[in-house]
């Protein structure tokens, strides 16, 4: 195996206009995306990643946040993309959970990488076709905010067959995920459904309910647009935690019942969507026999 420091993949990636499509696609793709920043997509990717790799799925897990990479930290890992028949070797969280992120091309998390389109675009495809994912039952992509390169080069190169939306309450995040819902419509994208983060705030010590960003937008936005609401999540300090510790909720559940149960309903949903999907195939083959 061929180990290459960071600056020479970086170059790598950005340099080769060739595309080798020699990856194995994986049997299901979800873009995880929302119009405004922050609200819980990386939290969320990351959990959705690990709890279906326990439920016996190979599962694959692509930072397409280029150049605010979180998912390493989401996950505890720190570790370098070796280059091997090249092709790029995902970071390992587990046997069932392969992990691919700029984060790792880096020498430390505070460095900045600095890339405009075109690179973005050539690190996306390579990201997709070049790298040795093996066969995945699922591929879950981290999506920056917005509606701009990253996400429109992962439609193009993947052609996802699923969109999960992320928003919090208030307004102005509900203005930008009707913009995500409205792209997912456009490039024709299935969308799974919208899961609300950050919806309100149980007070630990006297048990009054606050909606610091308001509740309910999220539900109401999805009944407007015909779109599947799946779940209200509070703000939780359990889910910061996880995520700045590196251990996901999905693999906790008992130190945090709630976020965990939460993050069941968004597996779940997930599975469900797949499920229905594949009777669909199923029955349309048997129409064509
Ligand atoms: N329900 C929640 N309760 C408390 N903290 C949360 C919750 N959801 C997410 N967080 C925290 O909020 C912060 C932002 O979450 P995250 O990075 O997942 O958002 P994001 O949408 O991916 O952001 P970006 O747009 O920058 O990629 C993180 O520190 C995360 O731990
Ligand atoms: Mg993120």
């Amino acid at each position: 195996m061929e180990t290459r420091n960071h600056v020479e993949t970086i170059k790598q990636l950005q340099v080769r206009p060739d595309v080798v499509r020699g990856a194995t696609r994986p049997t299901h793709s979800i873009i995880v995306m929302s119009g405004k920043g922050g609200v819980g997509k990386s939290t969320i990717s990351a959990n959705l990643a690990v709890s279906l790799s326990l439920n016996g799925y190979n599962v694959g897990i692509l930072d397409a946040d280029l150049t605010s990479p979180s998912v390493p930290r989401l996950l505890g890992l720190t570790g370098n993309i070796e280059v091997e028949e090249n092709q790029l070797v995902p970071v390992s969280y587990s046997d069932k959970l392969k992990v691919l992120s700029t984060g790792f091309l880096v020498p430390s998390p505070d460095h900045a990488i600095i890339w405009r389109g075109g690179m973005k675009m050539g690190a996306i495809r390579q990201f997709i076709n070049e790298t040795k994912w093996g066969a995945l039952d699922f591929l879950v992509v981290d999506l920056p905010p917005g509606t701009g390169d990253e996400p429109l080069s992962i439609v193009q190169e993947l052609q996802p067959d699923g969109a999960l939306i992320v928003t919090t309450p208030q307004e102005v995040a509900l203005v930008s995920s009707r913009k995500s819902i409205d792209f997912a419509r456009k490039v024709e994208v299935p969308i799974i459904g919208i899961v609300e983060n950050m919806s309100g705030y149980t007070c630990p010590t006297c048990g009054t309910q606050v909606a610091i960003f308001k509740s309910g937008g999220g539900e109401r936005s999805a009944k407007e647009l015909d779109v599947p609401f799946i779940v209200r999540i509070p703000l939780d300090s359990t889910i910061c935690e996880s995520g700045d510790s590196g251990k996901p909720i999905s693999e906790n559940g008992a130190t945090a019942p709630c976020a965990s149960e939460s993050s069941n309903l968004i597996t779940q949903s997930v599975l469900r969507f797949y499920d229905a999907k594949e009777k669909v195939k199923t029955e349309n083959e048997e129409v064509m026999r």
